[in-house]
């Protein structure tokens, strides 16, 4: 049998070579296809087979030589691989030593906090919330409220006309007027937050806009000792739970009685502090018992029906609830005063 293995020693030898020194996949591909390929140099070799007298063994040697390339490569092959993978995780590597991205938490403007929670604690007193025009007639922001054109009273409410008959709500008591005149006479018990606006000078308790939250029930049987039992409840709800409420007289055109409502200090619990200047008590809002014409305005027999109403400033209650010394700072987006809030002055 004829040895034919001389035939493909130098081009096998070159090739090996070639792919042992090869330094990336890339170049391992091309040694393929310039050698291995079909019409590669070591493939055209099989061409020469014609001449061989011993056509077995020619082959038998053309395949050992081809094997010995295949092995190589395949080696090279799984190297090189291997090499890059590892590169690859290298390069993807993730320290868990370095420090994480900081993402900004915000945090909600303590007025909205406020805001939401005199709505929970009158929700969860069977109350709904209503809402009305920011912008209104002068028949729902007076009229119908028992303030005729020429009344004193609304000197104390000087407000922002649009015309004669048009301006900027100086209360949210205006929204009272559209709930009753669309409830024909049927009971209502209702608070409707909302911004209001006055012609005020800006100083640290006084903001030519604010907010309140007006409440209103108005139902048979209703009296002073339901407005009392209800805001004494808010009280030991949003301030303290000792917190107890006390009536003062006082004067709004559209309640007859009318009450000032002192919450007791819930800083001091009543003895006398700071926050409560000394007294023990501190202001929160004003109220009364829906004045007889009010009702009648609005299509109520006072006879049948009765009610009680207050008035509630929002910005007032967050600043005693959190300790805030200025109203203008609630309207000023500063970020470190915003991120503040989550203590009560009690805590
Ligand atoms: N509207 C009053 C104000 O802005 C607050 C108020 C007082 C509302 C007594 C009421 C009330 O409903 O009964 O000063």
């Amino acid at each position: 049998m004829e040895n034919y293995n001389h035939v493909f020693h130098d081009l096998e030898t070159k090739i090996i070579e070639l792919v042992e020194n090869s330094k990336s996949l890339e170049e391992l591909t091309e040694i393929k296809n310039k050698y291995l390929s079909k019409k590669g140099e070591f493939s055209q070799l099989m061409s020469k087979i014609r001449e061989a007298q011993d056509k077995k063994a020619f082959g038998e040697a053309f395949n050992n030589s081809r094997k010995n390339i295949e092995e190589a490569y395949t080696n090279k092959f799984n190297k090189l691989n291997e090499e890059k993978l590892n590169a690859q995780l290298k390069a993807e590597e993730i320290d868990i030593s370095l420090p994480g991205n900081n993402y900004f938490r915000g945090s909600e403007n303590p007025f909205y906090k406020v805001k939401k929670e005199i709505e929970d604690i009158f929700i969860s007193m069977g109350y709904t919330v209503e809402t009305g025009p920011e912008v209104d007639l002068d028949k729902y922001v007076f009229e119908l409220l028992n303030i005729p054109k020429d009344h004193p009273a609304r000197d104390m409410q000087d407000t922002l006309y649009i015309d004669n008959n048009l301006l900027l709500r100086s209360h949210t008591s205006s929204i009272q007027a559209h709930v009753m005149e669309e409830a024909h006479g049927k009971p209502i018990k209702i608070i409707c937050p909302g911004k209001t606006y006055r012609r005020d000078d800006d100083d640290m308790t006084h903001s030519h806009q604010f907010a309140q939250v007006e409440g209103l029930v108005i139902d048979k049987n209703i009296t002073l000792g339901d407005l009392k039992g209800t805001l004494e409840l808010f009280a030991k709800k949003m301030f303290s739970k000792d917190a107890k409420v006390r009536f003062r007289s006082s004067y709004f055109p559209f309640t007859e009685p009318s009450v000032e409502v002192d919450v007791s200090c819930f800083a001091c619990h009543g003895k006398g502090c700071p926050t409560c200047k000394g007294t023990g008590w501190i202001e929160i809002l004003g109220a009364g018992m829906v004045h007889p014409n009010v009702l009648k305005m609005s299509g109520y027999d006072p006879n049948v029906y009765s009610g009680f109403a207050f008035g509630v400033g929002i910005e007032r209650v967050a600043m005693l609830r959190y300790g805030i010394d200025d109203i203008r700072r609630f309207y000023q987006s500063d970020i470190r005063f915003i991120e503040e809030f989550n203590k009560k002055v009690e805590d």
